[in-house]
């Protein structure tokens, strides 16, 4: 998602420094960024010129020392609490005192990372959708402890950046994976019930209800290691049945089996181009 997010951020105009923990992920993330704009050049909906220019906004390096004289700050690590509060607390001491802080955290708790710093006033979340140049949505999360202007220049900031700012306050899952991550996992259980194939349900809601994609090829396009751990995270938080991990769920994720980046989840994606679903394996 980092990479998504210092594209948008080059292409909207802003200078943007980009930190990696080594130069092979450095690498991957510019290659990224390189395949998309390489893809919009292709459409003609960027021209040469334009892409050069946006390529000479982003600025990559692996030492933290980098950020010192941003403005706003996007954090992107591992969904991993206490590895965020350690570079927090570390960007604390670097990053200039009026800068902002933002965490793209899917559903940890902002507030439990602003404490890391001494800038709990301007901390926030700012959360994306994969693909990041693609999905118009980013969550703007405020806590108690948010200066009221700040947060408005950040949700402005966001607008900025091409994307409608939906603003909510620190709890579990923000807006959409509080109603995304049920869904999900009730698909999960129906499934486990007999109610249908992967097929029929993906189907039943991508052609009944004009989703993009089924609940199943969404699992696997998020990650279902991914979802597992928002899902512990927020009934962590709620203690309510419906966060609670269906237990294939649990087993797929155990496996290794992850979804489409590791090749397999619900579907098989032995042939990206036609994904084979699993009925068979996962009853
Ligand atoms: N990066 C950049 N652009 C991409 C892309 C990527 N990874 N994948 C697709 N695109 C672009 C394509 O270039 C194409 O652009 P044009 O319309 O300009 O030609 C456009 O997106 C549509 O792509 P495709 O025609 O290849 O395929 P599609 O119509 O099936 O769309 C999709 C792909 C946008 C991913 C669509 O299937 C979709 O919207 N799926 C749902 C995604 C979703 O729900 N995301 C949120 C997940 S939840 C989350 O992220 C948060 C969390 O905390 C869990």
């Amino acid at each position: 998602m980092g990479s998504g997010i210092a594209q948008v951020s080059a292409a909207a105009g802003y200078e943007t420094t980009v930190v990696e923990v080594n130069q092979k992920l450095v690498d991957r993330g510019l290659g990224m960024i390189a395949k998309n704009l390489g893809r919009l050049q292709e459409k003609g909906v960027l021209t040469a010129e334009n892409r050069a220019a946006i390529d000479a906004r982003i600025h990559p390096s692996t030492d933290l020392a980098a950020l010192s004289g941003c403005d706003i700050v996007i954090e992107a690590i591992i969904e991993n609490l206490a590895e965020k509060r350690v570079v927090y607390a570390k960007l604390d001491e670097i990053v200039q005192p009026k800068s902002i802080f933002c965490s793209n955290t899917s559903s940890l708790s902002i507030t439990e990372m602003m404490t890391a710093t001494k800038r709990t006033d301007r901390f926030f979340g700012m959360h994306f959708f994969n693909p990041v140049p693609v999905m118009k949505l980013v969550e703007v999360v405020r806590t108690i402890a948010s200066d009221p202007t700040v947060y408005q220049s950040t949700v402005e900031f966001a607008a900025s950046l091409g994307k409608t700012p939906a603003q909510t306050s620190d709890r579990g899952g923000f807006i959409v994976n509080r109603l995304l991550v049920p869904y999900m996992l009730d698909a999960i259980r129906a499934f486990e019930e007999g109610v249908g194939s992967i097929t029929d349900i993906d189907n039943g809601m991508k052609l009944g209800c004009g989703h993009p994609m089924g609940p199943f090829t969404l699992l696997d396009f998020v990650g279902l290691d991914t979802t597992y751990y928002i899902a512990g995270i927020m009934f962590d938080e709620f203690r309510e049945k419906r966060y609670a991990a269906p237990p294939l769920l649990k087993r797929l994720v155990m496996a290794g089996w992850f979804g489409r980046k590791s090749g397999r989840g619900f579907y098989d994606y032995a042939d990206p181009a036609a994904p084979k679903p699993l009925d068979g394996l996962l009853r």
